[in-house]
């Protein structure tokens, strides 16, 4: 059996390496054969040297991770514009947020070529590579024309919107041709999955999406939680909330996240029912992400503004409605908040998967569960209809799903609990890891043999 190489644009840290963190890192270490594999991407580094050369190179765990450099105009064109500018916005279905221009589209493919030509030096004949996500569309067509005849497989992680609204990107068809160097590509949902093979056949490719919803981790997940909630961080929470119910939210700050929406929804649920006002308090984590790109600014403006807007019209002197964070959470400390809220409201517009709903559920203490409020446009929503399901773009919506989860009985709470969590105990990050891989064995190969691999 070869190794396992898997190449992502962003790869854990040498913190995370340690003891990894999110469901991507933790999925994949199950996946990742020990002694015989490679983790290859961008070191989060800019370099002043324009050039292919490995140079991040070590091992932890029996796991390799070799990761080159981008130069500044490497990381505006190929990661800023390209990937966060054009592509995110466009496959959340937010095409005009989207800023196209053709330099950004030859350094993302510039870039791609070079990952191409860097991993291809460290490849062996029998390597099977798992390629991830939307900076990465073209790596499998990259590494081709290098000669690359094993197994490929692609992963995306974000949604896939119908056919009609991605050909608005001009080059759409070139990546959907590129696409076809895979053997298997993944995506989250059979909705994606629908979508992504519409799209093949309207362009008279083959069909080569299937649908493998990921996971977490949820066992470890639960002792981080359980752990969690005796720490000092959550003594400090438990006892600023003065017996006032916790409603939880957890995102990066990210439009395709629905935070101005959540917002107005609370707002419009202190507004309708008055009697949980100064009874609970609205915890928002939100830890700046791409804060170089301008939509992500304007998010943040924006947020600070509602923010302001609503604890000023609300607040008490001694209660205060929403407590909004910018900066990150360590992991362990988040597991115990997210044991201890009695809701977590999860709103995104539009998500790929959302691991936070998953990780919610299986943070909670059995006899006593909090409830999850979860928008239709999750890509965990068809997997985890016991939760309270909401059109993020309603407030008057979600203010009811609060209020219907705040006033939640035991026994109902409970029931759904159990069903959402027999699902995230079923389908864990180790589980879609080997699924993925063994459908690629599976798969009808494409790479024609070529010399020299
Ligand atoms: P996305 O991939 O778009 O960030 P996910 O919901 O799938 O959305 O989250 C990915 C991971 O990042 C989860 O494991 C989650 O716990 C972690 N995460 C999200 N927000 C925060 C935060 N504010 N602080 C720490 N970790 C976070
Ligand atoms: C999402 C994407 C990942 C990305 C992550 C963090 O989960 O699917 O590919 O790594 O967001 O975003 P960043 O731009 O910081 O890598």
């Amino acid at each position: 059996m070869g190794r396992l190489i898997i190449v992502s644009n962003r790869v854990p840290s040498p913190r995370e390496r340690l003891q990894p963190a999110g469901g991507l890192t933790v999925g994949l270490k199950d996946a990742l054969r020990g002694g015989s594999s490679l983790w290859f991407g961008w070191s989060g580094n800019q370099s002043e040297f324009e050039g292919d050369p490995v140079t991040g190179m070590d091992e932890v765990d029996g796991v390799t991770y070799a990761t080159i450099d981008l130069t500044a105009r490497q990381h505006e064109g190929f990661y800023q514009n390209f990937s966060n500018g054009i592509l995110w916005p466009l496959f959340h279905y937010r095409v005009g947020l989207m800023s196209y221009s053709r330099r950004d589209w030859q350094t993302y493919l510039e870039v791609n070529a070079m990952f191409a030509r860097s991993l291809r030096a460290l490849l062996q004949p029998d390597d099977v590579i798992w390629v991830h996500d939307y900076h990465l569309f073209p790596l499998g067509q990259a590494l081709r024309d290098l000669g690359v005849a094993g197994r490929i497989g692609f992963f995306l992680h974000i949604p896939v919107p119908p056919w009609s609204l991605v050909r608005s990107m001009p080059g759409a068809r070139l990546l959907l041709e590129d696409m076809q160097a895979y053997d298997l590509i993944g995506v989250q949902t059979e909705e994606d999955a629908d979508n992504l093979n519409h799209a093949f056949r309207q362009n008279g490719m083959a069909e080569r999406a299937q649908a493998f919803p990921i996971g977490i981790d949820p066992h470890e997940f639960r002792e981080q939680a359980e752990a969690g909630v005796r720490r000092d961080e959550a003594e400090r929470l438990r006892a600023s909330l003065r017996g006032t119910a916790l409603i939880l939210g957890v995102d990066r700050l990210d439009y395709s996240k629905g935070l101005p929406e959540r917002f107005r929804g609370y707002e419009a649920f202190m507004a309708r029912y008055p009697e949980h006002r100064g009874k609970v308090s609205f915890l928002q984590v939100a830890p700046v992400s791409r804060g170089d790109v301008e939509e992500y600014r304007q998010l943040r403006r924006q947020l600070d503004e509602l923010t302001g807007r609503i604890n000023g019209a609300f607040a008490e002197f001694d209660w205060t409605p929403i407590r909004y964070l910018t900066r990150p959470v360590a992991r362990d400390i988040l597991a115990g908040f997210y044991r201890m809220a009695d809701v977590a409201l999860i709103t995104p517009l539009r998500d790929g998967m959302n691991l936070v709903a998953k990780e919610y559920v299986a943070a909670q203490d059995a006899a006593d569960p909090g409830v999850l409020v979860l928008s239709h446009f999750a890509g965990a929503a068809p997997e985890m209809d016991e939760a309270v399901l909401v059109n993020p773009y309603d407030a008057d919506e979600i203010a009811d799903a609060l209020h219907q989860a705040l006033t939640m009985g035991l026994e109902e709470r409970q029931r759904r609990w159990t069903r959402l969590d027999e699902d995230v105990r079923r389908t864990t990050a180790g589980f879609w890891a080997r699924d993925f891989l063994q459908a690629l064995d599976a798969a009808p190969p494409v790479g024609a043999p070529l010399a020299g691999t």
